[in-house]
């Protein structure tokens, strides 16, 4: 069995307890190099084979799983984030499909969520953005669906979530300008959760020098959108008093009863 694991954005601590448990019973992990923990791969049983897969191909790598499962060893195969996004997973499960060898997959913690608890902050306020887009720009190694544009998800005015794409945020933030304004808040969050973690914030007109002048050129997600700034926003019905709802039949009360925290 290969288990495809979600190793979360950086630090070791994010992980789910599934996957580490996962890892610690692995005689064979295969991880993303340098964009997983080191820590993390020390829960590898003593003896376990570890391959960095950062300069293998997609033969070599699904190689090294294939020789695993014919020799009966369970194969740890760790992302960084989370399997669901940009992650190369579906030409492996695709490969391990045409040979017959099973896997599962655990999810992980993306990127988008720790850099937004980095920021402190929630992406969706009410009736300021309810969406959020997760998306990039093209790059050597995929190229853009033709109606996948930045400027058609601007004109949502959703909360974007901009990855690989730090080293062309001076045409990014141009092309967002005209659907957001200079004004709107962007943020760079480079290497959310490991200690040389970095927040830039700034609107649209200034983001892409505040990036250039802090030299940084990968591994950070560019967040836009007027929710990343909204204090003036409406409440939420959710917790309101007088919201009825199925599972709190006559509303909430005000506060609590019982003894209270001293
Ligand atoms: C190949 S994608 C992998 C995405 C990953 N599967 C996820 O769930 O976030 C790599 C891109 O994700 C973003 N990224 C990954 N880890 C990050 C982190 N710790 N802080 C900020 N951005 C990160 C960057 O935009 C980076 O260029």
């Amino acid at each position: 069995m290969i288990h495809f694991i979600g190793a979360g954005p950086g630090a070791a601590d994010l992980i789910t307890v599934r996957g580490r448990d996962l890892i610690a019973r692995c005689p064979v992990c295969l991880h993303a190099g340098s964009l997983v923990a080191p820590e993390i791969l020390s829960w590898c049983p003593p003896g376990a084979r570890i391959v960095d897969t950062a300069p293998l191909s997609l033969d070599a790598i699904i190689d090294v799983m294939r020789q695993a499962y014919a020799a009966g060893h369970e194969v740890a195969r760790l992302h960084s984030g989370d399997l669901s996004i940009w992650s190369a997973v579906a030409e492996q499960t695709r490969r391990l499909d045409r040979l017959g060898i099973p896997y599962d997959l655990t999810p992980g913690v993306p990127s988008f969520a720790a850099a937004a608890s980095v920021l402190g902050r929630e992406l969706t306020v009410p009736e300021v953005a309810q969406s959020v887009v997760l998306t990039r720009t093209s790059g050597r190694a995929s190229a853009m669906p033709g109606t996948e544009r930045l400027a058609a998800f601007a004109a949502t005015r959703a909360t974007l979530a901009i990855h690989l794409s730090i080293h062309v945020i001076e045409t990014v933030a141009a092309e967002l300008i005209p659907h957001y304004g200079h004004d709107c808040p962007a943020v760079v969050v480079f290497r959310a959760t490991w200690p040389d973690e970095r927040v830039l914030r700034g609107t649209l007109e200034d983001i892409a020098a505040k990036a250039a002048a802090a030299g940084l050129e990968r591994t950070a997600l560019i967040l836009v959108g007027p929710a990343l700034g909204a204090t003036e926003f409406r409440e939420s019905a959710l917790y309101a008093v007088d919201y009825d709802r199925r599972f709190r039949p006559g509303g909430a009360v005000a506060a609590p009863a019982g003894p209270q925290p001293t």
